[in-house]
């Protein structure tokens, strides 16, 4: 078999290297010169664990090749994934020109019957746009070429995305036809070996899985960060409510840790884009509506707690940020809970030091120089304020407090990840904020328990 993917951004490089391991032949098409030229040296230009070792192994096999040619790229091919990128357009609902431009090149070179397989995440209804936009190009040329439309969308998580790729816990694909239903289950059999399912449904209920799957995810990170707030009102410890809650089966113990809020390339546009659709169709969802306020506000939350202890003016005071990504093992920055928190920072007059293991690079395109870029996690501590975790990469688990002490102005951390033990924070006497358990006061005889919203 043979298949095509157009776009190498995140999910389509992904995608077709997985694609490639499993022996099927791989044209990934791409309109940027340069990356393809990095592509086809076996440079992968984003950081994604096992993707390089991957790519390289089946570039050396001759099983996935890189062109800028989407005229070449399809042909022969059996299926063409389209996984371009979908920007917010200005009113904030997806913009579609990318997609629907690779259609209508597609619709203008391809030869032969293909499956048209809309990968990127799109409004509900795409699908049928891509359709539209072939066959107008096929009317064009007076020919009669038979295609069909398929609706495939990804659930994969950014630092472990090859996994789940290899590994998926279902796949959903959308299809209107028997012909392409066949297609499909030949390109995804390979993977089915976990036993888990391939569900094929109507093209509508396709679209909509990926919008409902991410926006009830976001639910339960949402809810989880107001039940957080408010067990730091009544006292109550939000690990043994989480671990209470998440035992219970109907529940489960995933994704229901507090933070500093979602960020990343898709909760946040997601769930604004299903927002908008419903309203679209006069029908308001409130529910996703809240989750997106305590999201936003729960970015704040860190910053809350700092003006609590210090005060609003931050004149002469320095932090020591550890974590910039929007989550570990991504050098992503898309809506990371860190850009705000440094904003609000450097607002209030504070100088701020950064350490980030793999998103340095990336955070300088949205901080530039307004921030010291520290070479370790220690350097970011030295003469500090305060410490802020806000990333939970695993080299900050277990830091050589002994050495904080000695390098920061006062013994003070604010967790927005819950990483470290409180009892241990008492021991070891430093001042310790997290989110949703009880704060560390070592400047007092007793523990203090916040009384109030902060
Ligand atoms: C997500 C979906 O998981 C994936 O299926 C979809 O295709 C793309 O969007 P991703 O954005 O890579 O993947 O990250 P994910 O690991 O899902 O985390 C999303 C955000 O939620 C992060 O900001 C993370 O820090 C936050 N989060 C996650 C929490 O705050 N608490 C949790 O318990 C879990």
């Amino acid at each position: 078999m043979k298949i095509t993917v157009v776009g190498t951004g995140y999910v389509g490089l992904v995608t077709g290297t997985c694609f490639a391991e499993t022996g099927i032949d791989v044209t990934c098409v791409d309109i940027d010169k340069k990356k393809v030229q990095m592509l086809l040296n076996g440079e992968v230009p984003i950081y994604e664990p096992g993707l390089d070792n991957l790519l390289a192994r089946n570039l050396e096999k001759g099983r996935i090749t890189f062109t800028t040619s989407l005229a070449k790229g399809i042909q022969g091919s059996d299926a063409v994934f389209i996984a371009v990128g979908t920007p917010p357009d200005e009113d904030g609902s997806a913009d579609l020109k990318y997609v629907l431009g690779v259609a209508r090149e597609i619709g203008q070179h391809m030869d032969d019957y293909k499956v048209i397989i809309t990968k990127s995440t799109v409004p509900v209804g795409t699908s049928f746009k891509v359709k539209k936009a072939v066959q107008e190009e096929l009317d064009k040329r007076k020919v009669d070429i038979p295609f069909d439309v398929a609706s495939n969308p990804e659930f994969l998580k950014e630092g472990s995305a090859v996994d789940d790729f290899l590994k998926p816990d279902r796949i959903v694909v959308g299809i209107e036809n028997d012909r392409a239903q066949k297609t499909m289950k030949r390109l995804y059999k390979p993977f089915l070996m976990n036993g888990h399912p391939l569900l094929f449904m109507d093209i509508f209920s396709s679209e909509m899985t990926k919008y409902a799957a991410n926006s009830m995810l976001a639910t339960k990170i949402s809810f989880m960060n107001d039940i957080a707030n408010l067990c730091e009102l009544v006292g109550a410890n939000v690990d043994l409510v989480r671990k209470g809650i998440g035992s219970d089966a109907r529940i489960g113990n995933k994704f229901i840790y507090p933070g500093t809020g979602y960020g990343g390339s898709c909760f946040p546009k997601d769930v604004q884009a299903l927002i908008r659709t419903a309203d679209e169709h006069g029908h308001s969802l409130e529910v996703l509506k809240a989750v997106e306020n305590v999201n936003y506000r729960q970015k704040s939350k860190l910053v809350e707690k700092i003006k609590g202890h210090l005060g609003t003016n931050l004149n002469g005071k320095q932090f020591g940020i550890w974590g910039l990504s929007f989550k570990p093992k991504t050098d992503d920055m898309r809506e990371a809970p860190s850009l705000v928190i440094i904003e609000q920072l450097k607002a209030m007059g504070a100088q701020v030091r950064v350490y980030d293991p793999v998103a340095m690079e990336e955070a300088k395109h949205s901080l530039g120089e307004t921030v010291v870029y520290a070479k370790d996690e220690y350097d970011a501590c030295i003469e500090v304020d305060a410490l802020i975790l806000v990333t939970e990469w695993s080299e900050f688990r277990m830091p050589n407090f002994r050495i904080l002490e000695k390098i920061m102005n006062q013994k003070l951390i604010f967790d927005g990840r819950n990483v470290y033990d409180p009892e241990e924070m008492r021991e070891l006497g430093f001042q310790y904020y997290s989110i949703g358990r009880e704060t560390i006061n070592n400047q007092q005889e007793q523990p203090v328990q916040v009384k109030k919203a902060v």
